[in-house]
This record gives structure tokens, sequence and C-alpha cells, in this order.
């Protein structure tokens, strides 16, 4: 569904399909992301939701790269002596699986515009919200998902063979594709303790 500029919108309207999406949305761990993945239109669909996230000024301050397996294949033997630099060589090359395994990865840049009245905190905070609205848009099509960020979105050099420029920042991989097996309830927060009421 698109909308034009200035185009009255839906309401929110109660759906348990919803509902059901959030209270049981669980991560899948990337190696066990198989095919199939979105077809290049359920991609841009789900680009396309991606992008309809919160952001202070309309600055859009992200930017995405669509990463089919072959390009992940080429980054991760690139990356495999970088690892060798890590604190845990051996860890640092066994995650690089995370990379490879899934079908479609996007790639999410934090892009900040630097000295712009809206703090640049704010703005990576939306490069975040796009990351998870990428995974429900994902999920609306069927898909599972993993949100990943690993050591080489922290190195220089690694985040060079990535395409990623001076400037910005990885907010995540967001692996995409099908898992065989139903993923498995984790320990979730005591939310009232986190939380604060105030008249
Ligand atoms: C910014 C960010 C980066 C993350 N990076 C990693 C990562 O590098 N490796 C990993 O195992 N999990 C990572 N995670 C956590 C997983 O995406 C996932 O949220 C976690 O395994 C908990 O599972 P759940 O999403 O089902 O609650 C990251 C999460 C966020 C928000």
């Amino acid at each position: 569904m698109t909308y034009s500029l200035g185009e009255e919108l839906p309401r929110p309207v109660a759906s348990t399909e919803l509902f059901d999406r959030l209270s049981s949305r669980r991560s899948a761990s990337a190696q066990t992301l198989q095919s199939p993945g979105p077809a290049p239109a359920v991609l841009d669909s789900i680009l396309a939701l991606g992008a309809r996230t919160p952001d202070h000024g309309k600055l859009f301050p992200w930017r995405f790269v669509v990463m089919g397996p072959e390009s992940r294949h080429q980054i991760a033997k690139a990356l495999r002596p970088l690892a060798d630099r890590q604190p845990d060589p051996k860890k640092a090359a066994a995650v690089l699986g995370k990379l490879t395994a899934p079908p479609v990865s996007i790639l999410v840049l934090s892009v900040p515009v630097a000295g712009h009245p809206v703090p640049v905190w704010e703005q990576e905070l939306s490069a975040g919200a796009v990351c998870m609205n990428l995974e429900h848009a994902a999920a609306a099509f069927g898909f599972s998902t993993s949100w990943i960020t690993d050591w080489y979105s922290y190195d220089t050099e690694a985040k060079a063979l990535f395409g990623v420029r001076e400037g910005e920042r990885v907010a995540g991989f967001i692996h995409i594709g099908t898992v065989a097996e139903a993923p498995l309830e984790r320990v979730r927060p005591d939310v009232a303790a986190l939380t604060t009421h105030l008249p």
C-alpha cells in the first residue's frame, strides 16, 4: 500500500494478528536462516515498510545496502585474515557463518546529519528503529530475521569492505530468511520492575 503526500491515512484498528506477532516476536539465529528469502519485489516492500520509521526532522538519516549471498561470501573471505587481529580470533572467524548463511541481508547504516539541530543521538535512534521495522516488515511476509552487528561492524578495515563511508555507523545487518524449526521463548524482562507509573 502506498499513499500520496497529505493523503488521509487509516487510523489504528485493533488487530489480533499484529498483537500475536508482537507478543511472540523472536529472532532467529542467523546461521539457521535458509532459503527462501524474499523475492526482489517483496524485498522492495520490506525496505519501504522499514523506512516508514519515526525520524525527527524528516532527515532520513540512514541508508541500506542490500546484500545477496555472493557479495557476503566474498567479503567474508576478505574478513578472515582480519579476524586474526580480534581478541578471540577463533570466535571472530566462526561468527562469519552468520554473515554468509542467510539468503538475503540488509545492512542498515546510520548516516547522521552533523551540525543539525536534531541531535545525532536522535538520528542514530531512528536508524535502530528502522532495523526493528525491517524485522516486523519481513515477518509480515512470513520471514524470520536476525539483527546482528558482530566485530566487523566496528573494525575500520572491515567496514570499508562493506562500503561504509566516513561518518557512517553500522546500525545492524538484518538477515532475512526461513527457519526449519520454531524458535523457543527466551528470558524476558520484568517489565513492572523497569516501569515507573506517574499519575
Ligand atoms: C544493535 C543490536 C546488535 C546486535 N548484535 C548482535 C550480534 O552481533 N550477535 C548476536 O548474537 N546478537 C546480536 N543482537 C541480538 C539479537 O538480534 C537478538 O535480539 C537476541 O539474540 C535476542 O533475541 P530476541 O530478539 O528473540 O529477543 C543484536 C541486537 C541489537 C539490537
